[in-house]
């Protein structure tokens, strides 16, 4: 198994490019399923989570080409792939694959849109939390789906077609979101999506789904409608920057010190957490290519911080933010209001010298002056990644191991830091 290794110490100058959004990605290519024309998907990131959702499409009879692959291309232009999902020779989305990636369980709401049926495993618990599905399958019902439990799989039917609804989330889900605007698409009559998601990615597909011939309005906002058309065609689309790498990159060069411009950054779609990285110190400016983040000599300001859904600070940062306020001059709290189990990155933080206390979905963070390098590894893509952040700044080595956490999220992180000064390399096993 790959480890990075990463000698702390250096400061980081110079320009990363974010790449496009997995969170958007993915659930972008299974909107792919709505429709038996192309969808052709530019700035789509080279992830291994990407990779994995192409075989589980595939597996539906989705032919999926990648354009761009070719040596000597830029190898920081997303690529861009073609989706075509003219047969769907599979309505069953086995265990072996919802389990690896849980947002694969939303292949069932194009699934039951265009088939009439679907079969897809319960993706089951994983590192973050319980993370249940009722909500995905109270908006499948709601649009008129039989649903059944049966061998860890749900199955959802609507032999005539879906028809439009009214669905009122009772806490705020993005895949339920997804979910229910992907089956809404295609259902009869119109459904109203109350408390949805405002997540810029929920934006981002419904911008694509309306290219796509869809009728959706609100998306972005708690309310969304959408009129139900009879078929969607191909279309082309662009996936929006990602804003969580954004902001570990914001939040790495906060930690070291340095000036870096994190090119085709959007700064509305991470004003919360921008808002708390120029609170600890760090000068945040929006250009016209991204935005500069800037750290010269100046300590680290401690911050109380709670996450929640968008337009809040997000639970994808909150790793990342703990692990810069293990070097803020005095003690933090960083409250956990999403996922009732996303402090793995807690004890391994420890290794490198942290002082941070668990109190509920509370952590306390008493700032340290130095980091010291160790051997860690973390149990998912964003505890992993903080763990990237409080290495740049620590004296001394420390290997991170189970790479491929990162590889599920991050495009070439190494070589993205490691040209702005970072000292770290990628060994193989
Ligand atoms: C999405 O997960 C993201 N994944 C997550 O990013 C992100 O952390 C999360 O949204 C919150 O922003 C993708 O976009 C692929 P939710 P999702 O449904 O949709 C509860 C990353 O690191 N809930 O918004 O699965 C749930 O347990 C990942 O990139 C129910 O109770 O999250 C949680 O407490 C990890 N019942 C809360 O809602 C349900 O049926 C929000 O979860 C569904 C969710």
């Amino acid at each position: 198994m790959d480890r990075i290794r990463i000698v702390g110490g250096q400061r980081l100058n110079g320009t990363i490019p974010i790449s496009g959004a997995k969170n958007a990605t993915l659930p972008l290519m299974i909107a792919g399923l709505l429709t038996d024309e192309t969808l052709i998907l530019e700035n789509v990131p080279r992830l291994a989570d990407v990779v994995l959702l192409q075989r589980i499409l595939g597996n539906h009879g989705v032919d999926i080409m990648i354009a761009g692959k070719r040596s000597g291309a830029d190898p920081n232009g997303g690529r861009t792939i073609h989706i075509s999902a003219k047969q769907i020779v599979d309505t069953t989305a086995p265990y072996e694959m919802v389990s690896q990636m849980r947002a694969s369980f939303w292949v069932i709401a194009p699934l039951v849109a265009r088939m009439g049926e679907a079969r897809v495993s319960m993706p089951g618990g994983c590192a973050i939390g319980t993370r249940p599905v009722d909500l995905l399958i109270m908006a499948m019902q709601a649009l008129g789906a039989e649903i059944e439990i049966d061998g860890g799989y749900v199955i959802a039917r609507a032999k005539k077609g879906l028809r439009g609804g009214r669905i009122v989330f009772p806490k705020v889900t993005v895949g339920g979101t997804h979910t229910a605007l992907m089956a809404a698409t295609l259902a009869r009559g119109t459904t109203e999506i109350e408390n949805a998601a405002r997540e810029p990615e929920v934006a981002d597909v419904a911008d694509c789904l309306n290219k796509m011939g869809a009728r959706i309005s609100g998306a972005g906002t708690p309310r969304i409608v959408v009129e139900g058309v009879d078929r969607l065609n191909g279309a082309r689309h662009s996936v929006l920057p990602d804003r969580i790498e954004t902001g570990t990159y914001a939040m790495a060069v906060a930690m070291t010190g340095g000036d870096v411009l994190l090119q085709n950054a959007r700064a509305p779609l991470l004003q919360a957490a921008l808002d708390v990285i120029g609170r600890a110190g760090a000068t945040v400016t929006e250009t016209n290519e991204g935005i500069r983040i800037a750290r010269n000599g100046s300590d680290l300001r401690p911050i109380d911080v709670s996450t929640a859904p968008f337009p809040g600070f997000p639970t994808d940062l909150q790793a990342q933010l703990m692990a810069l306020m293990t070097r803020a001059d005095g003690t933090s709290h960083i409250t956990e209001t999403i996922f009732e189990n996303r402090f793995m990155h807690v004890q391994e933080l420890a290794r490198l010298g942290a002082r941070i206390q668990l109190h509920g979905d509370t952590a306390t963070i008493e700032g340290v002056k130095r980091l010291r390098g160790a051997p860690v590894m973390a149990t998912d893509l964003r505890a992993s990644v903080s763990l990237v952040i409080a290495a740049l700044a620590a004296e001394g080595e420390t290997t991170v191991n189970r790479v491929y956490h990162l590889d599920r999220g991050f495009e070439r992180l190494e070589a993205k830091l490691g040209a702005c000064g970072a000292q770290i390399e990628r060994l193989s096993a």
